[in-house]
């Protein structure tokens, strides 16, 4: 039987994470949250690992509030780069895997083609560069390590769909960006691809994305068109919207690494948004 902790498992990645490898028998998951595991408690990341002697430990758990992120910046770090760095000491120690999340706002989003995963990064934000000193952490403090950026996430849990169709109940007209690009990602396809690298030792750092790519006000009108809402989107620009905290204006990954590497393929971002919209 292989153990399996996983972080942060009421967050949408982490309930994906356990559907998607909760049918595999030989698995036993040791879930945990912030309560029952503070990841920026290395005293305790140590003691549950040492108890546990886990076969991986996936890190689902994120300070993901990306404008609060600019002001909490003490916490960004901490649960962003030092959680990570905690989980991947932990790893080593217990000779785990360590599967970890990252995300496209690494890039300053200036790229004109979809980025690849040795292309420099250049956070515009603290969410971003909490997110990239936690990758940094994980190759620094594991040694047998998956780590995964992904985009615009959407699953079981608070996200960007639920909003809009929320919104969606009470206005005509919803106000949203058409100048930031990138690819809506589904944690199904996510926890899929998480399945695939878990059982390999094909480490390294990986994008992984759905295929294909969108501006945020594309994304609602095929979210909209999908679930037979009539309200209208008015496409505005980032500065028009005025959010806190800074965003790449073009972050499409490829997921070149993926590609190279093995034969697992996201599914095109129309087709994952279609699966979940049905399933809601
Ligand atoms: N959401 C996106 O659009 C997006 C895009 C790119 C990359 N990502 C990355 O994808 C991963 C999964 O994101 P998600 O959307 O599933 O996140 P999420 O829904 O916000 O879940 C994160 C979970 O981590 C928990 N958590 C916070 N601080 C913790 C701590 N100190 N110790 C243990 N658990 C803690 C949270 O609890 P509380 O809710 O109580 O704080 C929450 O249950 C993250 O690494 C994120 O950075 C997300």
């Amino acid at each position: 039987m292989k153990k399996i902790i996983v972080t942060g498992c009421n967050g949408q990645l982490g309930r994906a994470v356990n559907l998607q490898l909760g049918a595999n028998t030989d698995l036993e998951f040791v879930n945990t949250d912030v309560g029952e595991l503070d990841i920026t408690n290395i005293d305790k990341v140590l003691e549950l690992a040492r108890e546990v002697k886990p076969y991986a430990i996936i890190n689902c758990a994120a300070h993901t509030a990306v404008d609060a992120c600019e002001t909490d910046v003490d916490n960004a770090y901490k649960i962003n780069a030092i959680g990570p760095r905690n989980l991947s000491i932990a790893a080593r120690e217990t000779g785990a895997k360590m599967v970890h999340i990252s995300t496209d706002y690494v890039f300053d989003g200036k790229g004109t083609r979809p980025y690849l995963e040795f292309d420099p990064t250049g956070p515009q934000g603290v969410y971003g560069a909490s997110k990239l000193a936690g990758e940094q952490m994980v190759k620094e403090f594991a040694d047998k390590y998956f780590i995964i950026r992904t985009a615009w996430l959407y699953g079981d849990g608070k996200n960007f769909v639920k909003t809009m169709l929320r919104l969606s109940e009470t206005n005509d007209k919803v106000r949203v960006v058409n100048d930031q690009f990138g690819s809506p990602t589904s944690t199904k396809e996510l926890a899929g691809a998480i399945e695939h690298l878990l059982f390999t030792e094909n480490y390294g750092l990986f994008h992984g994305t759905c295929e294909g790519s969108c501006n945020w006000a594309e994304f609602t009108e095929e979210i909209f068109r999908l679930a037979g809402k009539k309200t209208a989107v008015e496409a505005i620009t980032t500065a028009q919207f005025g959010a806190k905290a800074p965003r790449p204006a073009y972050s499409i990954l490829e997921n070149y690494m993926l590609k190279l590497t093995t034969d697992y393929m996201f599914a095109d971002w129309h087709d994952a948004i279609a699966e979940y919209i049905k399933s809601m």
